[in-house]
């Protein structure tokens, strides 16, 4: 079976009731419910996680890789504008990561305009909202 990591950093947990004008109204339970049907289609399991701490997020980006994972969708919050730790996890592992925003980061304040991440990843999709998680799962999946 087909694995794909969907990592959510920190204060992701708190989808639905933070700052919902910009990061919607939907929870992170949403988002995993909207992802599921798309592991019946293509014979894929997701693996969910999310963490406010920076080690559990370069953990399973290891993990990402000793499990044969085909992707990673990782959405690193606000550690995307500064963690070289993370940066480093992406960059040491031989599976695809594709960085993904619920917001348009680039429309926002300017720390948030600079990805240290991005330039080890395979992409970035900003801006779509949960379906940016979709996009890039079938970015994995569609190939
Ligand atoms: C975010 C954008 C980050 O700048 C912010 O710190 C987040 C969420 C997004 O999904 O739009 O926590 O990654």
């Amino acid at each position: 079976m087909k694995k794909i990591y969907v990592i959510n950093g920190p204060n992701l947990n708190r989808l639905g009731k933070r700052e919902p004008e910009v990061y919607g109204k939907h929870t992170i339970e949403d988002l995993e419910k909207m992802l599921f049907p798309l592991g019946d289609d293509f014979g894929c399991t997701f693996i969910f996680k999310q963490s406010n701490h920076e080690g559990n997020i370069i953990d399973w980006i290891h993990e990402a890789e000793d499990e044969q994972a085909i992707g990673v969708v990782l959405n690193p919050g606000a550690f995307t504008h500064y963690s070289y730790a993370i940066r480093d996890a992406v960059a040491s592992i031989r599976v695809p990561v594709i960085e993904v925003h619920i917001s348009n980061v680039h429309s926002r304040e300017a720390f948030r305009h600079t990805s240290v991440i991005s330039p080890v990843t395979e992409g970035q999709i900003v801006g779509f909202g949960f379906y940016g998680y979709k996009m890039a799962a079938l970015a994995f999946l569609e190939r």
